[in-house]
């Protein structure tokens, strides 16, 4: 199953409804580049890779219903479908990566209107699979640092949902699974939109994982009992000093590790750097409407008084200090992470 794909016979994006798993497994089918923002916006599709690929199958309906035929006009059409893709959400790096992918491809069309839908299809399509490949590539590095009997912590959802396939950091416990380990996973919650309790889950359940779930608040106190191994996440955009934005809470999570000497591994494909940005502090954090903090209901009645108000970043970003190693693609990677990091990219 993949979390998103092209259907060809319809000439639309077939993905996923993220909103109302683990209840319902049902399909949205997008039409317009259009739909693909909102269904990003709204978090139908959600997880840095998957709204990646998503814009980038945004593109492609831009140029498949652009109802211009100048070359330079549909290229006009893909500018501002791009800048509306890149503003549904902003803190996931992968969003502008993808976007800006499409778009070279779009401009290599030597100035013929008749290749660019195929061109753009092709790309999209090899983007999906490049996510799928490169998720296993860094899981098999991942699951090295596992042991047999762990107990993991592991924050959000950044498995097969959050991704085209596989997934990242809980791509990294499926492979360890897979391989015969025995391991536990503590499932964070992930308020306030709960990807933990509702999707990870759902996830791990699906694979046989052993897990519970646990409230975000309680992380701290299973951190001191001394029995987690591990915390595992993912990563939305990291600077090049290595400070990692990744959901919420993710860095009260790496303190709490920190402070009980529990290694912290943060996990994401190379598309999730962002060499245009010295540190953290320049990562912009997306705040989300307050709705989804004062909606809560416990027995069918509202938990909050009617005036409340409330704020809902949605993301965090976690000092590099905090970080053990970085599990990527290209292999797993220590500190100093400025120094390499760039060794990484440039192949050393
Ligand atoms: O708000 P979300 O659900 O899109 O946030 C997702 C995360 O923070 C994930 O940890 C991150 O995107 C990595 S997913 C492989």
């Amino acid at each position: 199953m993949r979390t998103l794909e092209w259907e060809k016979t319809t000439q639309r994006l077939k993905m996923v409804d993220q909103r109302l798993l683990p209840s319902t497994f049902s399909y949205i089918y997008l039409e317009s580049y259009q739909e693909v923002s909102e269904s990003i916006r709204d978090m139908a599709v959600r997880g840095a890779p998957a709204i990646g690929v998503a814009a980038a199958y945004g593109m492609v309906l831009a140029a498949l219903h652009s109802e211009v035929s100048s070359y330079d006009l549909i290229l006009q059409d893909l500018d501002q479908a791009a800048r509306i893709l890149e503003a549904s959400r902003p803190t996931a790096v992968n969003l502008p990566w993808a976007l800006k992918r499409m778009l070279l491809v779009a401009k290599e069309q030597s100035h013929s209107s008749d290749s660019l839908f195929d061109a753009l299809l092709l790309e999209a399509e090899a983007m999906a699979d490049e996510d799928v490949e490169t998720n296993k590539t860094l899981s098999t590095f991942g699951a090295e640092l596992i042991n047999d009997g762990d107990m993991i912590i592991h924050h959000c959802n950044t498995g097969a949902l959050a991704t085209v396939d596989w997934g990242t950091a809980l791509g990294v416990i499926r492979m360890a699974h897979e391989q015969g380990k025995k391991i536990h996973i503590l499932v964070d919650e992930t308020r306030p939109r709960l990807q933990g309790a509702r999707l990870t889950a759902w996830e791990l359940s699906q694979y046989n994982i052993p897990y519970d779930i646990i409230t975000d608040n309680s992380a701290g106190h299973f951190l001191r009992s001394g029995k987690v191994n591990k915390v595992i996440f993912g990563a939305d955009r990291v600077a090049c000093n290595g400070d990692v934005a990744n959901k919420i809470g993710s860095y009260m999570l790496a303190l709490a590790a920190n402070a009980n000497n529990v290694p912290v591994y943060s996990v994401f494909p190379f598309s999730t750097i962002d060499i245009e940005l010295a540190s953290g502090n320049l990562i912009p954090i997306e705040e989300r409407p307050q709705d989804e903090v004062l909606d809560l209901k416990l027995k069918g009645l509202k938990v909050t008084p009617q005036d409340a108000s409330a704020r809902n970043p949605a993301f965090d970003v976690t000092p590099h200090e905090l970080i053990t190693a970085f599990i990527t693609e290209k292999g797993v990677i220590y500190p100093p992470f400025e120094k390499n990091l760039i060794d990484k990219m440039q192949g050393n």
